[in-house]
């Protein structure tokens, strides 16, 4: 299965010319890489980058011809195209502003925008109907953790997928191209607490049994691990088969670490 390594930038860089020191320091590096080793062009994992809204035109617009594919951070629940929803970006924008995929439910809008299991359908299905595709991030919190209540807390949050079906039952056949799960625990988040590599396995296992079940095929979907991932433990999380990439927050902000665990998958 290809590895997929996202790096969320969420309210960062704070300028536009942050934003294109890292891009340079990004494409430099990837170039270097690359010419360094002509064998084998394509034995990286997929890489993306998921910049604020104000960024995102003029970050897709530099990676246009490189391998990095560029992300919206969230959409809006409420039109997948216009309407008078003041704050909001809809799927159709931020597709013309050259996001192919977008991130859906990450724990901090679910936190400070109470997003709603109902809203969450919205926006899978709006991403979907603009050709989007949709990283959507699960997971629990600390007292769920404590409670050992992550399975549970996990197949509550991924009912929205199954909602979307029922509405959309034509998506079942591709529901494994067009979605990316992201299993970040909320207290694992920006704090350098990381579940053990079994936890994280076994979560996954549970995550790709459950949407198989969902979509009634034996195909498994992509699960990515998110939370404190850093160029230190990315490879120990990487030699786990159920952990098929990261998504990085914080060491996605610099190249180097960025990298480096884009080269541990
Ligand atoms: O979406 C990525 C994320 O929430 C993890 O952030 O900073 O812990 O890597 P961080």
């Amino acid at each position: 299965m290809q590895a997929w390594v996202i790096g969320n930038w969420k309210q960062n860089p704070a300028t536009s010319h942050d934003v294109n020191v890292l891009l340079d320091d990004l494409l430099t590096a990837i170039n270097a890489e690359e010419q360094a080793d002509t064998e084998h062009p394509n034995s990286r994992c997929q890489l993306m980058v998921a910049p604020s809204y104000i960024h995102l035109a003029a970050v897709s617009t530099r990676l246009k011809n490189s391998s990095v594919l560029c992300a919206a951070q969230d959409i809006s629940s409420h039109s997948a195209s216009t309407g008078a929803y003041t704050g909001d970006c809809s799927a159709q924008q931020v597709a013309d502003a050259g996001a192919t995929w977008t991130i859906v439910g990450h724990s901090e809008r679910r936190q400070y925008h109470k997003e709603s299991h109902d809203s969450l359908v919205q926006k899978l299905s709006h991403a979907l109907a603009q050709n989007l595709g949709v990283v959507l991030c699960i997971g629990e919190t600390q007292t769920q953790y404590d409670d050992q209540q992550t399975l549970e807390v996990i197949d509550a949050q991924l009912a929205v997928i199954k909602d979307l079906l029922i509405q959309q039952p034509e998506l079942i056949s591709s529901l494994s191209e067009r979605f990316i799960i992201a299993y970040e625990p909320v207290w694992a988040i920006g704090t350098g607490k990381v579940p053990t590599v079994a936890e994280v396995s076994k979560t996954h296992q549970h995550i790709k049994q459950k949407v198989a079940g969902l979509a009634d095929t034996a195909e498994a979907i992509t699960v990515l691990y998110g939370g404190s991932v850093n160029a230190d433990n990315a490879e120990s999380f990487a030699a786990d088969a159920m952990i098929d990439g990261a998504l990085v927050g914080g060491a996605s902000l610099k190249a180097e670490s960025f990298l480096a665990i884009a080269n541990a998958f």
